[in-house]
């Protein structure tokens, strides 16, 4: 037995391997509300094709593409295919995610690895993705991931950087301070997610909790953002589980729309409501 099934979710700190292995392993990728869904959850298709959009701008080209800490490969596959990648590498450490992933997308090569090294050859990739990854690691490691991605990168390949803002993540100026280090920034993107979080973001915690219920995990010992442990009475009474049906099946469809959080972000920009930068993405180029 491992530790993930020891103690079924409890005590995994954020971020860790065996956080990450459990979240795949208990709730798949497959569920809207799952922690791995970037096929099926509206908001993460939206901030895939905000990242493609980017990438757009820049025309970026080449030969070899890595991404590393790259899940479901989702975005993996949708950066190569856009932009013609011919060696494609996606490197994850949750070695039951990445074996799913390569079956996905037997065409492309998806590796288990931990940053921050990177086993690969220096001077080898014209692009590394760096999306949602990197504020996992502590401050030292990131220093070496980003050396490691430099060292990876061929002279003017791009690495293209994506993080929340906030606390445990990046600062603005942080993620902007970090990429200089090593790279020349040539794009720098912000977007405002805040509406949809405080909406929407609010049924698809109520919705992965119905998940959780259905896969008899118990709230409050795994998500970061549903800990309803003290209203374990109510949550096991016949009531409140017709409820978060009922919610389910009425909501399940607007979280898979990733119309809706196109349309916050627009909505912030143009009436100034909630309109502080959540996410940031940069284009560094070596
Ligand atoms: C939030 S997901 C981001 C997935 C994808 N890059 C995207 O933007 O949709 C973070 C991924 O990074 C992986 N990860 C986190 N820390 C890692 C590390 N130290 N080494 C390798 N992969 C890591 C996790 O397993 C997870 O699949």
């Amino acid at each position: 037995m491992t530790n993930v099934d020891r103690d079924n979710g409890e005590n995994l700190s954020w971020g860790s391997q065996e956080w990450f292995a459990y979240l795949f392993t208990s709730q798949g990728d497959q569920d809207a509300a799952a922690y791995y869904t970037h096929k099926t959850n509206g908001y993460q298709i939206y901030r895939h094709t905000q990242l493609l959009k980017v990438l757009e701008s820049h025309s970026i080209s080449g030969r070899n593409l890595l991404d590393v800490g790259c899940a479901t490969g989702v975005l993996t596959a949708a950066v190569a295919r856009r932009f013609k990648f011919e060696q494609v590498v996606g490197l994850d450490f949750v070695k039951s995610m990445i074996l799913k992933t390569a079956s996905n997308f037997e065409q492309f090569k998806f590796v288990s690895g931990s940053l921050p090294h990177l086993p690969f050859t220096s001077n080898y990739f014209d692009l590394v993705i760096a999306s949602e990854v990197l504020y996992y690691l502590s401050d030292d490691k990131r220093l070496i991931a980003l050396e490691e991605i430099n060292r990876v990168l061929k002279p003017g390949g791009c690495v293209l950087f994506s993080s929340v803002l906030g606390e445990s993540y990046f600062s603005s100026e942080e993620a902007v301070n970090y990429v200089k280090k090593k790279f020349t920034i040539e794009t720098m993107s912000e977007t405002y997610n805040g509406l949809y979080h405080s909406t929407f973001g609010l049924l698809e915690n109520v919705v992965r909790l119905a998940l959780m219920l259905r896969k008899g995990i118990e709230p409050g010992q795994l998500s970061t953002r549903v800990r309803l442990r003290k209203y374990n009475w109510l949550i096991r009474t016949s009531f409140f589980n017709n409820f978060l049906n009922v919610i389910t099946f009425f909501c399940t469809p607007l979280i898979r729309s990733h119309w809706i959080p196109k349309f916050s972000n627009w909505f912030s920009g143009k009436f100034r409501i909630l309109f502080e930068a959540t996410n940031i993405t940069l284009i560094g180029r070596k």
